[in-house]
């Protein structure tokens, strides 16, 4: 008897997210994220799933702070360790690549899904024409995919190679997370270096800030409540099961620094209670308890 086949999710109905990040981080003070977001026409994309009154006001308030947070600790924790070649999973419309490789001294390739990527591409050259000659690449890899990511990596020499992800790892089911932690562990193996993401979410923060938008699954098909770890702990046996170090790193260190909180105007006495609600906390680093050198 055949057996029925379960549908296959498109992982394209994530790519969504990337529009609506973007439209949040032009908030931020980040370089280049508002370039960004005019070109792909990201408040259009954050106005269909939030409208533009007070709920899309809320949602802003809730989440500009933590993605320029996230995404000012990632860079922080990749200029502390002096990385020079890194490789972005999921980079949707992250500036990242673009900032990173404005000195010449890193080697930084960005990848995403392929119409996210091919799109990207475009919009870099038209930000940076001559973007080719910063040692700056964009190529097309599922991250459940070995393969892909093997395939994107030939700019990299054999020294320590940085992994970042931000905001994919929360989209996926357990069994998904597991295939990137695998493949992301095989670069490490073969490259030496370190996973920086900021995109584990753990439930039980996910709970008690009751995040609205966790639990909708009309967006991308997929619940990030449902997806998330139970809570810090077992993200911290799920990633020490699979053979990694783990260490975390407050995101909400230095508020003077988040622009988007003066943006928006968010009064003194509200930014505490406005953090306790973040559904992003930590920056997260794995290395291979078996490092390379
Ligand atoms: C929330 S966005 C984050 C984008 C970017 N990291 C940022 O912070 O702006 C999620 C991204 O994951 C990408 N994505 C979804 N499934 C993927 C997969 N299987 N492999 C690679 N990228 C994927 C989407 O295309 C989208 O760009």
């Amino acid at each position: 008897m055949r057996t029925v086949n379960k549908s296959v999710y498109n992982y394209d109905r994530i790519s969504i997210t990337a529009r609506t990040v973007a439209y949040v981080r032009s908030f931020s003070n980040i370089p280049y994220a508002k370039e960004i977001a005019e070109k792909v026409s990201a408040k259009e994309a954050w106005e269909k799933i939030w409208g533009n009154g007070p709920e899309s006001h809320e949602q802003l308030m809730l989440r500009a702070p933590g993605i320029e947070a996230r995404g000012k600790s990632i860079d922080e924790i990749l200029r502390r360790s002096n990385a020079t070649q890194i490789l972005e999973l999921a980079a949707g419309m992250s500036p990242r690549g673009l900032a990173f490789t404005n000195t010449g001294k890193v080697t930084y390739t960005e990848t995403d899904l392929q119409d996210i990527s091919n799109e990207k591409r475009g919009i870099i050259e038209s930000i940076a024409p001559n973007y080719s000659s910063r040692k700056l690449r964009l190529e097309q890899a599922n991250a459940l995919s070995y393969a892909d990511i093997l395939n994107a990596s030939g700019a990299f020499l054999n020294k320590p190679l940085y992994i970042v992800s931000e905001g994919l790892m929360n989209h996926l089911n357990i069994n998904e997370k597991k295939r990137v932690v695998d493949n992301v562990k095989c670069m490490l193996q073969v490259f030496g270096g370190a996973w920086i993401c900021s995109d584990i979410l753990d439930r039980k923060r996910l709970d008690a800030a009751d995040t609205p938008g966790a639990k909708r699954t009309d967006i991308t098909g997929r619940s990030v409540i449902e997806n998330a770890l139970d809570s810090e702990e077992s993200v911290h046996a799920f990633f020490s099961n699979m053979g990694f170090s783990v260490e975390k790193y407050p995101i909400f260190t230095n508020l003077h620094e988040l622009y988007s909180l003066r943006i928006l105007g968010v009064p003194k006495t509200e930014i505490n209670p406005l953090l306790q609600k973040s559904p992003w906390k930590y920056t997260w680093v794995f290395k291979l308890n078996q490092q390379r050198s």
